[in-house]
């Protein structure tokens, strides 16, 4: 069910068809395996967390095959283009507060206002990202919990089935995931020690004539995993308050119903109206957003989501949503 073909240019353009198909496809990177999807396509980003079998959802890096296009999704800052121009292509991924037309499904950034990007030093990835011409989501090619793969045959030991295709480009040069840096605020914050160095960090940022501080993240979660924005209990929050498993709408409030026995409202929405789960991840963030942008000082009643599949990463996201804060 799961094609393992060699990084070819015929193969690479077969991989392309099945991203722009809503497919997913291994490849290769110069760290380790990603599990690739079509970034600015929702329902494809919600099958990579289908895959992953992750309870939640995390923010995934979007790799692009320019720094320019990188640009076109973050914004830039003077402590990105330093960093962009010492170490892309190549190991190290920057998180930038979108752009305003930012075309990444929202999903891909887990419904964050930052994203996180990075421009791969490898021909076989670059090929791929060259010849399907847009940004592509990936998280490392491993079920949640598991090793990070390094060559072709992890990913078909640990994933064969659950996805369309894997590119075999050989071992991963390294085998470190990327560096993760963010780059928003006035010093560089690193997030996630990995191929880039920080003392090569603060190298190129003072010889950019910046400063060369690197603050460290927030404590960190266990021996390896920072704690991203994307996993604090209560960083994605509408502005107004939250009604999780409602029935229907109370006065000054928008409904979310999820499934075909909502009672339709002229305002309300359905995060699925055939009641599929994927369909209802793919669009979670995406309106969330809208209730609450266009909601005035309206509260938000959302129905019950069964508990199954994606079910659980929505509900948990809409925990977090709901909590105290
Ligand atoms: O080397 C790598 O970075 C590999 C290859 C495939 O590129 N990818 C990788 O992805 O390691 P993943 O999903 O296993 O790790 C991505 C990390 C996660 O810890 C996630 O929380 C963090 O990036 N991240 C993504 N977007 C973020 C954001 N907007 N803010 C903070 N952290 C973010
Ligand atoms: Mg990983």
């Amino acid at each position: 069910m799961t094609d393992c073909l060699k990084i070819t240019a015929d193969n690479i353009a077969t991989a392309a068809g099945v991203l722009t198909n809503g497919g997913l496809v291994a490849f290769p990177t110069e760290t380790v395996y990603g599990l690739g999807a079509n970034a600015c396509d929702g329902d494809a980003v919600a099958a990579i967390f289908v895959a992953k079998q992750r309870p939640s959802f995390n923010p995934l890096i979007s790799h692009v095959a320019t720094s320019d296009m990188a640009f076109d999704l973050g914004r830039k800052t003077p402590i990105a283009a330093a960093l962009a121009a010492a170490f892309w292509p190549g190991p190290l991924t920057l998180i930038l507060h979108r752009t305003d037309n930012c075309p990444l499904a929202r999903l891909t950034s887990a419904g964050l206002d930052k994203i996180a990007i990075r421009v791969p030093s490898h021909a076989g990835a670059r090929e791929l990202l060259t010849t399907f011409g847009g940004a592509i989501a990936a998280p490392s090619a491993n079920p949640s919990g598991r090793l990070s793969p390094s060559r072709a045959e992890h990913v078909m030991a640990l994933m064969d089935g659950q996805i369309d295709m894997v590119l075999d480009g050989g071992p991963c040069e390294s085998g470190l995931e990327s560096t993760i840096v963010d780059c928003t605020g006035e010093e560089a914050v690193l997030l996630r020690p990995g191929g880039v160095t920080r003392a090569a960090l603060s190298a190129a940022l003072s010889s950019a004539g910046l400063d060369g501080t690197i603050i460290h993240s927030a404590p960190l979660s266990d021996g390896e995993a920072p704690i991203s924005p994307g996993q604090l209990s209560s960083h994605y929050a509408p502005k107004n308050a939250l009604r999780l498993n409602a029935q229907s709408r109370h006065d000054n409030e928008i409904f979310i119903g999820f499934g075909p026995d909502c009672p339709a409202s002229e305002d309300g929405y359905n995060l699925s109206s055939s009641g599929n789960l994927r369909e209802a991840a793919a669009r979670l963030f995406d309106i969330l957003h809208d209730a609450d942008n266009t909601g005035g000082d309206r509260g938000i009643a959302i129905a019950p989501i069964p508990i199954e599949g994606l079910g659980e990463a929505i509900n948990d996201r809409l925990h977090r949503a709901a909590a105290p804060r």
